[in-house]
């Protein structure tokens, strides 16, 4: 959620570190602050607001060649500038920036108050700078203080510590928020998302829940929580610093929306075997023998990620003939689940880092579950957790709202349901048919993006009105839940998603001129249901925005969409949905890549 970023080396730490912030931005902001360590002097500037605002502050010369950044999106305590990290110790030697969430700090302050410390915050992380103050004088290292420190913290956090008495050195340790190393020449960086480090260096190492690190110019050395090293194998990141450009757009979501023939064609990429019409995707680690042997399918993610695995669902369904539904990771972790050996679970997340889906995936594999992951973030905590799974290679996805990461995995579930339907009884010509389909997504979603101007007319008409519902059937029901999504998240318009055949059990009674429906009408074989379900609103005066693939009469405006193969239907009937929410967002003035009160990667419960 927060954005942490640590710095080592021979130049300043202070610009790397407002850099990196500002890359870090997406994930939180309603405080942001850093702390350097200079000759033996700790120096901190914090501020409510931007990173924007805490750059206006930050002297010129400030000097110092190891340090430690924050961007925060409040849990604990207001956004303001006490609670605003990094926090120090009584003693103002130590600074510690954290993400995650400290369970026991109630008592943990009781403790430090007990013994004479005075906070100054209302924030959960205050105790970790304080515990380590206190106990960093007893003990020979920094990482022996974090860690004894940690030893009494219930919770989760990624956090970076630095000690005046010891320029050149940062620790960083990791439970359930991430911490990713980046290794320089000479110099050492650390942040919470490779974002932050991209521009200096693409080796990374991953911590795992559990590990510390110390940083030094001249490398790391890593530990578990009882002191044993580690051994890690840094990484090449594919993406470059440019994929986190806005690329010339006014916003990030329009580039990413505008992104996705690309994107789309990057999940596809070397997946389709024309000769036996099937999806390669050596990533799942199973042999054909393991794929047939599953009875059920059951998909989890939180989000955008939960309504891309009910289309996933639908096709597993379709193409595979396995039962298969998905449900919130969110609740699902909580619930203690059934878990059978003959069903597969399928986790779902761009970020690979939000944390209910993790303890979601942790929870199934405690329990034996096979569980394979469709994430965007190579080398993230879920995609490591899993078994197996698929790469969306979507690029990184800056803007909060999910757009190409939605389709991706919408694509990447076709390519899963193709590979187990022929595994089992989809025929041949059926797997050619789903083939040559996905393969016309790019240059659809192309024709799509052609009709902006037409969906913005319609956007700012529409965006007025005090809340929109939204509705399909079966294949559009998803669809109309992540078109209600995206409307509600990045306008603020009331918007509710409701499958259509529900309708006349309860929420009909809304209808009315002020209330519009956008409905997803199809051309399959439900088409006549839903347009006796036009009729029904329309008989209560109520206005209706149709997007399918040919116009209507009852509807007073219509969105038509290339049609593809019924079963693919849904990824490309999405497209026009995200720039429908786009431009009422900009017509109704809203900050469109961050909206007020979320954060890309929910890395806390
Ligand atoms: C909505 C959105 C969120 C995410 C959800 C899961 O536009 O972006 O609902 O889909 O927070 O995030 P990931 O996919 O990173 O696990």
């Amino acid at each position: 959620m927060c954005g942490i970023v640590a710095y080592v080396g021979s130049q300043d730490a202070a610009p790397i570190l407002l850099e990196g912030l500002q890359r870090l931005e997406y994930r939180g902001y309603d405080s942001a602050g850093l702390a350097v360590v200079n000759a033996k002097s700790l120096r901190t500037r914090k501020v409510k607001g931007r990173v924007a605002d805490l750059a206006a502050v930050v002297p010129a010369r400030f000097k110092g060649g190891s340090g430690i950044g924050h961007t925060r999106w409040a849990t604990h305590g207001v956004p303001s500038d006490v609670n605003a990290h990094p926090h120090l110790d009584q003693e103002q030697r130590i600074a510690v920036v954290h993400n995650g969430i400290i369970e026991n700090a109630d008592e943990l302050r009781r403790r430090l108050e007990a013994d004479g410390i005075v906070f100054e915050s209302e924030t959960d992380s205050e105790v970790l700078s304080h515990l380590i103050g206190s106990t960093v004088k007893e003990t020979d290292t920094l990482e022996e203080a974090v860690r004894r420190a940690l030893k009494s913290v219930v919770g989760t956090y990624g956090i970076a510590v630095v000690d005046s008495h010891r320029p050149g050195e940062i620790v960083v340790a990791r439970n359930g928020s991430p911490i990713v190393l980046g290794i320089g020449e000479k110099e050492m960086f650390a942040a919470s998302d490779v974002a932050a480090l991209i521009r200096y260096t693409r080796q990374v190492v991953h911590l795992e829940d559990g590990e510390l690190a110390v940083l030094k110019a001249d490398g790391f050395n890593t530990f578990t929580s009882d002191a044993r090293e580690t051994a890690k194998e840094p990484f090449t990141v594919d993406w470059e610093a440019g994929h986190y450009d806005n690329g010339g757009y006014e916003h990030y979501l329009l580039k990413e929306i505008s992104e996705q023939p690309d994107t789309v064609a990057r999940t596809l990429r070397g997946r389709l075997d024309d000769r036996f019409h099937i999806a390669h995707l050596g990533g799942l680690n199973m042999d054909p023998r393991e794929s047939r042997s599953f009875r059920r399918v059951k998909i989890i993610g939180c989000g955008s990620a939960y309504y891309s695995g009910q289309i996933g669902a639908q096709l597993i369904e379709e193409l595979a003939r396995i039962p298969a539904d998905a449900e919130p990771a969110s609740e699902f972790r909580y619930r203690s689940p059934v878990v059978e050996a003959d069903t597969l679970y399928i986790a779902i997340s761009q970020s690979g880092e939000t944390y209910d889906t993790l303890a979601a995936v942790q929870e199934l594999k405690r329990k034996g579950g096979r569980v394979l992951g469709i994430v965007n973030t190579v080398g993230s905590a879920i995609a490591r957790e899993c078994d197996g799974g698929v790469y969306l290679h979507a690029g990184p996805e800056v803007s909060v709202a999910s757009t190409k990461a939605f389709t991706s995995t919408a694509v990447a579930f076709a390519l899963i349901a193709l590979h187990l339907g022929r595994v089992r009884d989809l025929s041949p010509a059926d797997g050619r048919r789903i083939c040559d389909g996905l393969r016309k997504l790019p240059e659809q979603i192309k024709e799509i993006l052609t009709q902006e101007e037409h969906i913005r007319t319609l956007a700012m008409k529409y965006a007025d009105a005090p809340g929109m519902m939204f509705v399909g059937r079966v294949r559009g029901y998803p669809v109309a839940r992540e078109g209600a999504q995206k409307l509600k998240e990045i306008s603020y318009v009331h918007a509710e998603a409701y499958p259509a055949s529900e309708l006349k059990h309860g929420p009909l009674a809304l209808i009315s001129p002020e209330l519009p429906t956008v409905a997803i009408v199809p051309d399959d074989e439900l088409l006549d249901k839903n347009l006796t379900t036009l009729g029904e609103i329309r008989a209560r005066e109520g206005r209706i925005l149709m997007v399918g693939h040919r116009t209507a009469e009852a509807a007073d405006d219509c969105i038509v969409v290339p049609k593809n193969e019924t079963e693919l239907d849904p990824i490309l009937l999405t497209i026009p949905l995200q720039i429908f929410a786009y431009h009422a967002a900009v017509a109704l003035g809203r900050d469109v890549d961050r909206p007020r009160n979320l954060a890309k990667s929910v890395t806390v419960e």
